[in-house]
């Protein structure tokens, strides 16, 4: 039922420089892999077949990751070496790209998928998050939600008071347990946040989101916020979140991308 998904991956990642003068933020390394390939793998967990990845000019690594190196395979196959083949094998998923001219907004990015995404509900799934969770990935926590109430789905987490001025925070109403309908949202509240409940990079939206993002005025720091086109669709469509159940890591903050490389790849302890 929610088939396609959009990983903007557009920006230019401030907060990581200066690595990310030449790196992209999202093929970080982690035990080997990209961050970015971590959100793929839990995208087709999740029942996700096709991936629009939004990138800008200096993001062409990314769509070399995700393409065949026929020449480094023949060289593994004349060096007999075939069981490394394995480790370039392609995701079975098909990808598609398009690119941001200049990083206007999460916002913007997103709206450059409305003819990918078409009449169907769709999935986001923002890299700079690598959530873990040893239950069902936590995209298809999500889509579950989608499933019975049919409105978008945001997921959110419970967040320190002094680091929600960094996040979308909701006005949450109950409705079970972990599971909110939206009041309100609100893009990095420099005081008196609606709730300690932070947005944190996983979204399931009907297409009419695009109606809302191609209407707003840009937002906090100049930007197109995703954030105001939900709180706008939010007042017109009833709108949920759903507290994620993992641990997320945001790999743009040194001290999480460390503890999520010794997490999955450290020493182990007996
Ligand atoms: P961030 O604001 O976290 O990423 O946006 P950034 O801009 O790369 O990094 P900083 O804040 O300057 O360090 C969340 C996601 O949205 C994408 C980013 O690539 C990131 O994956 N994004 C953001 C776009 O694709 N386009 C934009 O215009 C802005």
């Amino acid at each position: 039922m929610v088939r396609k998904a959009i990983i903007p991956a557009a920006g230019y990642g401030t907060r990581t420089l200066p690595i990310t003068k030449v790196l992209p933020k999202e093929m970080l390394p982690i035990c080997g892999r990209p961050a970015i390939d971590y959100l793929v793998e839990e995208a087709i967990k999740s029942g996700i077949e096709q991936i629009l990845i939004v990138v800008s000019r200096s993001k062409n690594m990314i769509l070399d990751y995700y393409d065949r190196s026929v020449e480094l395979e023949t060289y593994l196959d004349e060096k007999g070496k075939n069981h490394l083949l394995k480790e370039i094998s392609l995701p079975n998923v098909h990808f598609q790209y398009v690119r941001q001219s200049y990083a206007r907004g999460l916002g913007e990015a997103i709206l450059l998928g409305k003819h990918f995404v078409g009449d169907e509900p769709f999935a986001v799934l923002l890299p700079d998050e690598i959530i873990l969770s040893d239950k069902q990935p936590p995209l298809s926590q999500l889509i579950e939600m989608f499933k019975e109430f049919k409105g978008n789905v945001i997921g959110v987490k419970k967040t320190d008071p002094s680091l929600l001025k960094n996040y979308g925070v909701i006005q949450p109403q109950a409705l079970r347990e972990k599971e909110y309908t939206i009041k309100d949202i609100v893009e990095k509240p420099q005081q008196s946040p609606p709730s300690d409940l932070a947005v944190i990079g996983r979204y399931i939206f009907n297409p009419a989101i695009f109606h809302y993002l191609e209407t707003i005025s840009p937002g906090v720091g100049g930007e197109i916020q995703l954030t105001d086109a939900i709180k706008a669709m939010a007042q017109d469509y009833t709108s949920y979140a759903l507290e994620i159940q993992g641990q997320s890591y945001d790999i743009a903050k040194s001290t999480e991308y460390v503890k999520l490389i010794n997490y999955l790849c450290g020493p182990k302890e007996d």
